[in-house]
């Protein structure tokens, strides 16, 4: 029993700790993300659901972390252009990656009646 109640303490503490050590991002305005989303013409490479296009990555339900993502838009590596700090305000950047992080994934191919037809089972 004594053991028992020890695990369970330690897998509490254990949930405390990720939860505090882990999401630490600042809160974005999803609605104002969307705004500037249209308005900064990000849609026009990344398509308007994120999806991605023939010039940009998807980026929808975007998997780098806020910081990166920061990093990333300020610095791009590749064909986009740089939004910096005149162009786009770090708490704006942050409402960005609120938006994108609202915005589906892709479905995985079995999740697509169709797709999923033609799969061999
Ligand atoms: C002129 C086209 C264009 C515009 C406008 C544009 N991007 Fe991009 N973006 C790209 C391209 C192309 C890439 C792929 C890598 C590269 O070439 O830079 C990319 C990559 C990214 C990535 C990295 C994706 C990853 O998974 O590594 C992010 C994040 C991103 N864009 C966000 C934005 C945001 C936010 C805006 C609007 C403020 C924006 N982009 C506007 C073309 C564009």
């Amino acid at each position: 029993m004594r053991t028992l109640l020890s695990l369970a303490a330690v897998a509490v503490l254990a949930s405390v700790g990720v939860a505090a050590g882990g999401q630490t991002a600042p809160e974005g305005n999803a609605r104002n993300g969307r705004q500037l989303f249209e308005q900064q013409n990000c849609y026009y490479c990344h398509g308007t659901a994120g999806q991605g296009g023939r010039d940009g990555a998807r980026i929808a339900a975007i998997p780098l972390n806020a910081q990166a993502f920061n990093r990333y838009v300020r610095r791009p590596a590749g064909a986009m252009p740089a939004f910096t700090d005149k162009i786009l305000s770090d708490q704006e950047l942050t409402d960005l990656y609120a938006y994108l992080k609202t915005l589906p994934a892709a479905k995985a191919p079995k999740d697509i009646p169709l797709l999923d037809q033609l799969r061999e089972k």
